[in-house]
């Protein structure tokens, strides 16, 4: 299976549970401002946050990603994200993948993320053992 991890991440919170779901899992974590691939891809793990100077949503270049999605090339994705509160970012991701046709998951991840002086030290040690196991579940249910 053809796994693949894409994230943005401006300080690094959702970058953190990127490397190690991708980790745990043995596939690639890589930004999407830096994202190339093209090839057909079984399972995207997709992860994101949502930013003020963004209209409280996601990254601009998140939205762009997803709207250049390819439902033929990208068979599933599986949602994860940080936040400095329980936001919306997966719901916003979910959305935009839909209208592209994507088959997104049910099962999504979201864990906290240092944001100045809230939320210090996550995304933590439990919160980056739970990203794990999601991944490795995620994975598992699709092999079989
Ligand atoms: C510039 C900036 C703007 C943010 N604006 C919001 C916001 O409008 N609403 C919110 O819930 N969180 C906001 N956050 C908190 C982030 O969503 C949260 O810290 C997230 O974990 C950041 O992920 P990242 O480190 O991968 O970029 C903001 C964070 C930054 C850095």
């Amino acid at each position: 299976m053809n796994i693949h991890i894409a994230y943005y991440s401006a300080t690094g919170n959702t970058r953190k549970v990127a490397n190690r779901m991708a980790k745990a899992v043995s596939c690639k974590a890589e930004s999407i401002t830096s994202w190339k691939d093209s090839s057909t891809i079984d399972l995207l793990f997709l992860g994101a946050a949502v930013y003020a100077n963004h209209g409280h949503g996601l990254h601009a270049s998140m939205k762009a990603f997803i709207s250049g999605l390819d439902s033929k090339k990208v068979k599933a994705v599986a949602l994860f994200g940080t936040g400095f509160i329980h936001s919306d970012a997966i719901e916003r991701m979910r959305d935009l993948a839909h209208s592209r046709g994507i088959n997104v998951l049910g099962e999504s991840f979201f864990c906290l993320g240092r944001f100045a002086f809230f939320n210090l030290g996550h995304p933590n040690a439990k919160d980056l053992r739970e990203a794990e196991d999601y991944a490795k579940r995620i994975v598992t249910r699709m092999s079989t």
